[in-house]
């Protein structure tokens, strides 16, 4: 859609015609500018007026070295006048696959943020930013020093604090945000699972002796301490002062495990219940189908609450989510 290199007085076909070729790209590369300065808004009505006749793709080939210079530099000129801030709450698969997918997409200027340096090596396109933004009020304030005007949320589906602050703060700041967040799990006929409303619940469904494989981050571990279990808790990253009493440990594991790999595990380890926190997607599945083939009984820890309206599924829905908001524009 944005591939334009072909204007509709450009009909020249051979050398002869590159002069006035290449005047008329200087042209386009006047007007672009031109566009710049009147402003983005304007610049997308103008541009959507009169992108039918700007179909020069195909004629792209006919201009001479200098006219195809002149006109791709109006493209991209014309295209930065119109591309849109864009800041992308990550934290997710689904943040990455937006990251990849705003990437390849030069009407927006995506800029990725991050809690903490992610703990798989990314090779985001756009930029990137680490660490909190100091609050309430340090978001808002860059809200307002980087203009965005669109908030996409695809932070993990138990990160509720920052969820619902985005949720708010945008609503305050008149600024477009959508929630993306995927379906939590379901049961599966042969499937033993206890579902609790947070942690500390989840430790009452422990017994003494058992071994209790936890994949569920490190937040619940000091709830589940002090039963009597013995916990494996899993980790991409393990802390390195080591687990906090004798009845656990952390054990280094970098997805994705197979079902295969889980069994051998839970089986190898002598797991007798898994504590998960319920946040869905088919890659860390597996871990349940392993349960399930074992006969091993889980606690499954239920999702925060999140945030009311504007809330997408897929990374599909949110992309044509941000269809609309480029139209809308
Ligand atoms: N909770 C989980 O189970 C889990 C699992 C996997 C990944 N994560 C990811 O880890 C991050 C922290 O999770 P959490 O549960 O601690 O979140 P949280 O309780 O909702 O948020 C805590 C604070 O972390 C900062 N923050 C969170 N996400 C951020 C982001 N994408 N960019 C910049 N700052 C961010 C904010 O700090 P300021 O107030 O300073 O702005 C926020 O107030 C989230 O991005 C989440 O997607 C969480």
């Amino acid at each position: 859609m944005f591939g334009i290199v072909e204007h509709p007085k450009i009909q020249g076909t051979g050398e002869s015609r590159f002069g006035t070729v290449n005047s008329h790209a200087s042209k386009i590369a006047g007007s672009g500018t031109c566009l710049v300065r009147k402003g983005r808004r304007r610049a997308v009505r103008l541009f959507e007026q009169s992108r039918s006749a700007w179909r020069l793709r195909t004629r792209r080939r006919r201009l001479g070295t200098r006219g195809r210079r002149i006109a791709d530099a109006a493209v991209a000129l014309m295209i930065r006048a119109m591309s849109r801030p864009i800041l992308l709450l990550a934290g997710s698969a689904e943040a990455r696959e937006i990251a990849a997918r705003l990437g390849r997409d030069a009407r927006w200027e995506p800029t990725i943020s991050y809690a903490d340096r992610p703990r798989v090596a990314r090779h985001d396109a756009g930029r990137v930013r680490l660490g909190g933004f100091g609050g309430a009020e340090g978001f808002l304030s860059y809200l307002r020093r980087t203009g965005t005007k669109v908030v996409v949320d695809a932070t993990h589906p138990f990160a509720a604090r920052i969820a619902g602050r985005t949720a708010r703060l945008c609503e305050e700041a008149g600024v477009d945000r959508l929630k993306v967040v995927r379906p939590g799990w379901t049961e599966d006929p042969g499937d033993d699972w206890t579902r609790v409303p947070d942690a500390a619940a989840a430790g009452a469904t422990l017994a003494p002796g058992e071994t209790v494989f936890v994949a569920s981050g490190r937040d619940p571990v000091s709830a589940l301490r002090g039963r009597g279990a013995h916990l494996i808790c899993r980790r991409i990253e393990p802390p390195s002062e080591g687990f906090p009493g004798p009845d656990g440990e952390w054990l280094r594991g970098t997805p994705p495990f197979s079902v295969g790999d889980e069994i051998e595990l839970f089986r190898g380890r002598g797991v007798r219940r898994l504590v998960v926190k319920d946040a869905g997607g088919a890659a860390s599945r597996t871990k349940l189908d392993a349960a399930r083939e074992l006969g091993i009984p889980v606690t499954m820890i239920d999702r925060p609450r999140m945030p009311p309206g504007g809330t997408v599924a897929t990374v599909d829905a949110a992309m044509a989510w941000l269809e609309a908001q480029w139209s809308d524009a």
